[in-house]
């Protein structure tokens, strides 16, 4: 039997991932000051015993404003890789890629824990510190949120220099894989929409403008990282307010192909703070034609990721050539051994042969006891 191509490696410039099951980013509000510690370790430490072949670290901030909630964790500081360094080494050893994310929040920073009080932090704070978010424009996510200032061309600047620098201590700190978060209405892509960008100076009006911060930022990325080290960019395939819209991430696809980042992450949506106006209706997969319609018109190797649940679903998703790479995120919380799991969906992993042998050994005579047992 052919070994399905969710269990085939990736080779992404000189590192190899070895399989296509991606832990998506996800925040846990569990740091202080950006440092890695134990909680994220063991969170993110059984995606890499349950055998995902990358394993993501939520977003982590270019600099303290940059953070969604003051629990993020942080790569603004060289003080924080050592922290990092620990959660690394223990994926690597386990057989997975280490992959980060970073970000900047933009005007929906300073929030509170999402199951706290959705939306922005108001005068009460809850405990949780407050400050003056900034953006392209002074335009608030949503009503009730704070007004951003508006960053001017020096700050834009100052950002890029930032993000080249966060990807410096990702790669200090042995990331693998760096992604840049361009995606959910956070700070890059408040620039590339026209509902939350009204500049008039080179990094607004057309589309050109609008990317031109965000190419830059993704330019200082690719400079800073290893050239032997793929680099992902998430968007935020239509932005779910009517202003960005699939055509205009193919073409920011390809300006970023141009400029060496190797995969898109197709996500959507996220614009206008916590809208209930969902931009796609959900379904199972319901972002996969966006990493289609990347992948085909752009030519790049794209990541699906969206109500992906089980091993024949994302066989399919691949099979199909909509994408190169399943980002697993809230099935993989409900599920930490998914990976192992949807190989024995597609019947590749009958032995447990890719468990961890810690496991796998006794989980395979366990198997044999059990054979004519009934309950
Ligand atoms: C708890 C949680 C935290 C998240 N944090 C991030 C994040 O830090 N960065 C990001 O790009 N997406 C984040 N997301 C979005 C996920 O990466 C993913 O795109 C989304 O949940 C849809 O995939 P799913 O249906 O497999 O969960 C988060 C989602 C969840 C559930």
């Amino acid at each position: 039997m052919q070994k399905p191509l969710l269990f085939t490696p990736l080779k992404l410039r000189g590192v190899t991932a070895p399989n296509r099951c991606v832990v998506s980013p996800m925040v846990q509000y569990r740091a202080s000051d950006g440092l890695v510690n134990d909680y994220h370790l063991v969170h993110l430490g059984k995606f890499a015993l349950g055998k995902f072949g990358i394993v993501f670290t939520e977003n982590c901030a270019i600099e303290p404003r940059g953070r969604v909630t003051q629990g993020d964790l942080g790569l603004w500081d060289d003080g924080q890789i050592e922290s990092h360094k620990r959660l690394v080494r223990f994926l690597k050893q386990e057989g997975a890629l280490a992959a980060t994310q970073i970000t900047h929040s933009g005007r929906k920073g300073s929030t509170p824990r999402s199951f706290d009080k959705p939306g922005q932090l108001g005068p009460e704070g809850a405990g949780w510190q407050k400050w003056q978010v900034a953006g392209p424009s002074e335009l608030a996510a949503a009503d009730g949120w704070m007004v951003p200032r508006q960053l001017d061309a020096t700050d834009v600047d100052d950002l890029v220099r930032k993000f080249g620098e966060a990807a410096k201590r990702a790669d200090a700190a042995g990331y693998d894989v760096i992604e840049i978060h361009g995606a959910h209405g956070y700070l890059l892509a408040q620039f590339l929409s026209p509902i939350s960008n009204k500049r008039n100076d080179q990094y607004g009006g057309d589309r050109a403008g609008r990317m031109r911060f965000p190419l830059a930022a993704a330019r200082a990325v690719r400079e800073s990282w290893p050239a032997h080290k793929p680099m992902f960019i998430r968007v935020s395939s239509v932005d779910g307010a009517g202003g960005w819209e699939v055509e205009d991430t193919v073409v920011f696809a390809k300006a970023l192909k141009e400029l060496g980042v190797d995969v898109i992450d197709c996500s959507s949506g996220g614009l206008t703070g916590l809208s209930t106006a969902l931009p796609v209706k959900r379904s199972l997969g319901f972002q996969v034609p966006f990493a289609a319609a990347v992948k085909r018109e752009a030519g790049i190797s794209t990541m699906a990721v969206g109500l992906i649940l089980d091993g024949p679903q994302a066989e399919a998703i691949l099979q199909a050539g909509d994408a190169d790479l399943i980002a697993i995120g809230r099935q993989a919380l409900y599920d930490p051994f998914w990976a192992v799991h949807a190989a024995q969906e597609l019947g590749c992993d009958s032995d447990f042969e890719m468990w961890t042998p810690e496991y796998g050994w006794w989980l395979d005579k366990r198997k044999n006891n059990l054979v004519g047992l009934k309950k």
